[in-house]
């Protein structure tokens, strides 16, 4: 099964991402956990890439691809993958269905989560994540147990250097066309699936697990 869980900044694609992983045995490819992981690094390119990732600007197309065919060569990937925040421009989706035509795959679902501006800047800006284990909270719509800490492994939260609001207003110009630009791409190849994404938390989740299953549960 070959996945991909498009949609802009704060559409909810971690929150769903992370129960997919865990339901349909697949590995998670976010090219945003692995770009805020190497700009960690003290090397030029963590630099560059941290620039890139805390202005809200996209990483450049062919480091972008290179990470990703590196990631899908690795053997825990061989069976199958969840993309998320990858494919983000024409140029990628090419690029990908190049690496899917190399190891003779198809692409199986496209899942756009489509989600008005509004909640989306009300979603990033209440949006805290752990630095230990990578889950995801909201003030209001996902609150953990105990304010400021996480669920899983007792972490103090974080916000991300770039849902300040400068930089989710660059990220929301930058992703747009683009966004709209795939959802047209894969529409005409016949594997999108448009899902109503401000819908609450479980509400989607059910609409996913159709989508990818089409029993409904
Ligand atoms: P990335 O980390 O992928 O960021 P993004 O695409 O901007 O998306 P987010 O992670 O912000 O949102 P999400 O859709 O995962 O939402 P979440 O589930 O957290 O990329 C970061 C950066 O890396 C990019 O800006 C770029 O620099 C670089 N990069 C990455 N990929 C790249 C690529 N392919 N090419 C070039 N550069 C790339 O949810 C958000 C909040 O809403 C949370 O608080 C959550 O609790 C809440 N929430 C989720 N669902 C719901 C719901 N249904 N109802 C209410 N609240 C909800
Ligand atoms: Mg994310």
């Amino acid at each position: 099964m070959q996945v991909i869980l498009l949609g802009l900044p704060g559409a909810g694609k971690g929150t769903q991402a992370a129960w997919i992983v865990e339901d349909f045995g697949l590995p998670h490819i976010s090219t945003g956990d692995m770009f805020r992981a190497a700009a960690k690094g003290e090397s030029q390119v963590s630099g560059e890439i941290r620039s890139y990732i805390e202005g809200g600007l996209l990483v450049p197309d062919e480091l972008t691809i290179r990470i990703v065919r590196d990631r899908i060569a690795q053997d825990d990937a061989k069976e199958g993958f969840l993309l998320d925040g990858f494919p983000r421009t024409r140029p990628q989706a090419q690029a990908l269905d190049n690496m899917l035509a190399e190891v003779g795959r198809p692409l199986s679902r496209v899942i756009y989560l489509e989600v008005g501006r509004e909640e989306l800047l009300r979603r990033l800006g209440g949006r805290w994540v752990c630095p230990g284990c990578g889950a995801t909270y909201h003030a209001v719509f996902q609150p953990p147990r105990s304010a400021g800490v996480c669920n899983e492994c007792g972490t103090a939260l974080q916000q991300r250097a770039d849902d300040r609001p400068d930089a989710v207003r660059v990220r929301l110009e930058q992703n747009w066309d683009n966004t709209q630009s795939l959802v047209a791409f894969y529409e005409a190849r016949g594997v999108l699936t448009r899902l109503a994404g401000d819908q609450p938390i479980d509400r989607v989740r059910r609409a996913i697990r159709a989508a990818l299953r089409g029993d409904g549960q």
